[in-house]
C-alpha cells in the first residue's frame, strides 16, 4: 500500500520565488514580465517564458534584461500584473483568458522605475534584490503538441551586477541577510512567503 497516488496536474510549478522581469520594447520603454521558471546556478540564471509573450520577444531581440525579485508583501501589486501583456495585438488563447494590452505596467502597477547602470531596461526600485544580465545561450522550443497555443524558450543568462537594499545585507559584507529577505513565493500559483528558518547547508558563508 502506497501512500502516493498518481494525478494529472495542469502545471507542475512545485514552487519558485516570483521574477519581474523587465526588457526593452521596440520603442525603447521597459516591459515588466512577472514569471516563476527560474534557476540559478553560478553566475548564470535560467528562464522559461513563452514563446507569445513580449518578454522572451523582447529578451531574445536586446540580448539584455532585469531579473527584479519582489518581496512578498508586494504579492498584490505582482498579481496586479498577472492579466496584462505587452504584446499587441493579445494572442488569441491569451484573450480568452481575458489578458489585456498594457504598454505601461509601472504606471498600471504603482511600481517604480529605476535606471540600471549596465543594460538598458530599467530596474524596479521597490524589488529589494535586482539582477542586470545579459543573455549567453537560449534553447528553441522542442517537440509540442499542435493543440498547444504557444511553446516555450529556455533562456540562459549572465548575471552582470547584483543590486541589493542595504537593509537586507549583513553589513560591510557582500552576503544577504537571509532573516531580512523575504522572496516572493509562487506554488501551484499560489503566492507564498517563506516558512521558518531550519537551519543552513555547510557551504553556507553567513
Ligand atoms: C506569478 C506568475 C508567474 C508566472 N510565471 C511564468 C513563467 O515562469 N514563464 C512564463 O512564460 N510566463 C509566466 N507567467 C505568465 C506571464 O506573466 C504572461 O505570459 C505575461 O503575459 C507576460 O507579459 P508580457 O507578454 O508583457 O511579457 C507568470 C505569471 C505570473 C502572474
Amino acid at each position: 500500500m502506497s501512500d502516493h497516488e498518481t494525478i494529472s496536474p495542469s502545471v507542475l510549478y512545485f514552487g519558485t520565488p516570483v521574477v519581474l522581469i523587465t526588457s526593452l520594447n521596440p520603442d525603447g520603454t521597459t516591459n515588466i514580465s512577472p514569471m516563476s521558471s527560474a534557476w540559478a546556478l553560478g553566475d548564470r540564471v535560467v528562464l522559461g517564458l513563452t514563446s507569445t509573450s513580449q518578454g522572451s520577444e523582447n529578451i531574445l531581440r536586446e540580448r539584455q534584461l532585469v531579473l527584479n525579485f519582489p518581496s512578498a508583501n508586494l504579492w498584490s501589486k505582482v498579481e496586479s500584473l498577472a492579466k496584462l501583456t505587452g504584446r499587441k495585438p493579445v494572442p488569441p488563447h491569451k484573450q480568452k483568458m481575458g489578458y489585456r494590452f498594457e504598454a505601461d505596467k509601472f504606471n498600471s502597477s504603482g511600481l517604480t522605475s529605476q535606471p540600471s547602470e549596465l543594460v538598458r531596461p530599467a530596474r524596479i526600485a521597490e524589488c529589494p534584490i535586482q539582477f542586470e544580465a545579459e543573455v549567453v545561450a537560449w534553447h528553441a522550443p522542442g517537440e509540442w503538441p499542435s493543440e498547444r497555443p504557444e511553446t516555450f524558450y529556455i533562456i540562459e543568462t549572465k548575471v552582470l551586477r547584483v543590486h541589493a537594499y542595504k537593509d537586507i545585507l549583513i553589513p560591510a559584507t557582500n552576503h544577504i541577510d537571509t532573516d531580512q529577505w523575504h522572496p516572493l513565493l509562487y506554488v501551484f500559483r499560489h503566492y507564498f512567503a517563506k516558512g521558518l528558518k531550519l537551519g543552513q547547508t555547510f557551504k553556507a558563508e553567513a
